[in-house]
């Protein structure tokens, strides 16, 4: 793909992202029709459905080589090959229990990857009016504003993005680590929109996000931001991600923040100890 080519697909994106979000952000006082998807703690609203439409509609039309990955699974019927073509991965809603409880704290997210590499990330918070873009190479923005590269920092001193679900029991990871972690972090938050969470990492408001299972839309637009600022994005046993996986752990950091989490927690056959005090 050339670099006009590469460019008119990325202002075509983010044009179509602020667009939806505009959209939603004008009729955020509408009723709105929410179903269960698995359980009654996996919504989607119309809304959801709805956004992602409106990007298989426009991408159909101006790109009908490119394959899409949505979470709402508008587009079907492709032959998805995630690691030989032109991908737009979309999160119509990232954070759509935030959307229909709070009205706030959710965003739209695309990610796009040529042969497995993210080339193009936005992740745009429409309530916030808040834009975090990227493409590889060119460096990464918040409402147009260059993102500088992640400056480092110690466990103790982080602010870490945690989902509040995975420090329970669970059949991913044994959770005496991240009880450990989080018991030497400043500070840990859970922001409800994974999206958002990368987002924040990339503009110095988070330090770390760990979240244990991740699909390829909810992490694909963050990526791509995150790497234009020099931050390490893997699995929580530092593996690279792959947008193959239907569901992954990730975990991104600046790069000597992710080697002491993944050295001393993580990874490590010897987690440190620390006792609250009352
Ligand atoms: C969810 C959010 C949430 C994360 C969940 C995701 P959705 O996405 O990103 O923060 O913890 O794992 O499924 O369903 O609201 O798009
Ligand atoms: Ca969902
Ligand atoms: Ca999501
Ligand atoms: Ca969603």
């Amino acid at each position: 793909m050339n670099s006009g080519t590469f460019k008119a697909i990325f202002e075509h994106a983010k044009e179509w992202t602020l667009e939806a979000g505009r959209q939603l952000r004008e009729t955020l006082q509408d009723q709105i029709v929410v179903e269960y998807k698995t359980s009654a703690a996996d919504l989607v609203t119309e809304k959801d459905k709805a956004i992602e439409q409106f990007f298989v509609e426009r991408i159909n039309e101006f790109y009908p080589k490119h394959f899409i990955l949505g979470e709402e699974g508008i587009a079907s019927g492709q032959e998805f090959q995630p690691e030989k073509e032109t991908v737009w991965i979309i999160d119509p809603i990232d954070g759509t229990t935030n959307f229909v409880h709070q009205k706030k704290d959710f965003s739209i997210s695309i990610g796009i990857f040529v042969k497995g590499t993210p080339m193009i990330g936005i992740i745009y918070d429409p309530i916030q009016d808040e834009c975090f873009y990227a493409q590889k190479g060119e460096g990464a923005y918040h409402n147009g504003k260059k993102l500088p590269l992640l400056s480092e920092t110690t466990v103790e001193e982080s602010v870490l993005g945690i989902n509040a679900l995975w420090l329970t029991s669970n059949e991913i990871f044994d959770h005496a680590r991240f009880q450990s972690l989080v018991r030497h972090a400043r500070a840990v938050r859970s922001v409800g929109s994974a999206a958002l969470e990368l987002a924040y990492v990339a503009c110095g408001r988070f330090d770390g996000s760990v979240s244990l299972r991740l699909s390829p839309w909810d992490y694909a637009g963050g990526v791509a931001i995150l790497e234009e600022v020099g931050a390490k994005v893997t699995t929580i046993d530092n593996q690279p991600l792959s947008i193959s996986a239907k569901r992954t752990t990730v975990f991104a950091a600046s790069p000597k923040l992710h080697q002491e989490i993944m050295e001393n927690f993580l990874l490590s056959s010897d987690i440190p100890k620390y006792s609250l005090k009352v």
